[in-house]
């Protein structure tokens, strides 16, 4: 299977990118033929410092090198490098109504935060749509906010196919993969874990940070020996996800009783979660200490993404009449 995904480089990426997206990107690039690539042209919608954007897109492919993914197996790009992108983007955008761009959710939410109602906002659900069907993807994972982008992809390729495709079709069409144990990461404050929220742990926050940012996670005011929830409890299901299924059942057995007090759930998540990064905090240091390295990784699959790009891109040209 082709599986493809992309990460925004807003920021240091947190622990919901990691257990929504990056973590399935470990596992899928073993048996299938993965790309994974780091979506500078959707940062430019928040991201307005040049020098950042690029320390950012930079950071990303030294988290994902870091975390252990293998370029030698998966194609771990950056969008911009492959221009192709944009070009797709614009011939599906001749087929996308608007009235499918207004009801996206993710759009609406950004102009309520604050950011200008900008057409790269409006339109980047094509753009995304395009990152996805120029690699004829079958697998998209991703985390539980983007399914509603993945069902517009969908939905795009479907009317390009129809207007253009005659019995063949032009895109294959794509599914999302979102685990149900963390499809929805929550944060300090019980919300989605987003940068735009402020309420992250990052994946490589220093020990003594994660340490501190723990002890915030909201809990409620159930005493110590009165029985609690584990359901509704964002610490637990952020423990939950760091702790191996018998801790993890043993803990939830202990919640329900009563005893255990949210202190001690946060000073052994705490530890946890540190030494869950521990090895792969090891070779950020390594790789941030080598930047050759890490730029020619980004070249070779940069070549290899655009071979790929090019075929799809002109099979779409041909079947809409340009070139
Ligand atoms: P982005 O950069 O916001 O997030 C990257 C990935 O992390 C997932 N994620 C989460 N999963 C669970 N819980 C959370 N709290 C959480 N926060 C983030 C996201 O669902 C995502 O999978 N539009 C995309 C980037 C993109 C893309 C693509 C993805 C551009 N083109 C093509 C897939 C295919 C985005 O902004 O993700």
């Amino acid at each position: 299977m082709r599986v493809l995904s992309g990460i925004q480089p807003s920021g240091p990426l947190h622990i919901g990118n990691y257990f929504g997206a990056l973590r399935q990107f470990l596992a899928l690039e073993r048996e299938n033929d993965a790309y994974y690539f780091v979506a500078d042209f959707h940062a430019l919608t928040s991201v307005r410092d040049p020098r950042l954007l690029r320390e950012y897109t930079h950071d990303v492919i030294v988290t994902m090198l870091a975390l252990g993914l293998d370029p030698e197996r998966a194609t771990l790009f950056v969008q911009s490098d492959v221009p192709e992108t944009t070009e797709l983007a614009w011939l599906l955008s001749t087929v996308t109504p608007m009235g499918w761009l207004e009801k996206c959710v993710s759009y609406k939410d950004k102009v309520q935060q604050g950011l200008p109602a900008e057409h790269g906002l409006f339109a980047y659900p094509v753009l995304q749509a395009a990152d996805i069907l120029l690699y004829d993807a079958d697998l998209v994972p991703v985390g539980q906010d983007q399914k509603q982008h993945l069902e517009i992809t969908r939905d795009v390729a479907e009317r390009f196919n129809h207007v253009y495709g005659g019995e063949r079709g032009v895109f294959r069409l794509p599914k999302p993969s979102i685990l149900e144990t963390s499809a929805v990461v929550p944060g300090l404050d019980g919300r989605k874990m987003s940068k735009s929220y402020g309420n992250t742990i990052d994946i490589f926050d220093e020990p003594a940070v994660m340490r501190k940012k723990v002890k915030k996670i909201v809990t409620d005011s159930t005493p110590v020996e009165a029985p609690k929830n584990p359901e509704t409890c964002p610490l637990f299901g952020l423990f939950s996800l760091f702790a191996a299924a018998e801790e993890r059942a043993l803990m939830d057995q202990r919640y329900r009783q009563g005893g255990v007090g949210y202190g001690e759930v946060k000073t052994r998540l705490a530890e946890l979660m540190i030494a869950h990064f521990e090895p792969a905090r090891q070779r950020r240091a390594e790789l941030l200490a080598n930047p050759d390295h890490v730029r020619a990784v980004r070249s070779s699959a940069a070549a290899r993404a655009r071979a790929t790009a090019r075929a799809v891109l002109d099979r779409a040209r041909a079947a809409c009449g340009v070139g």
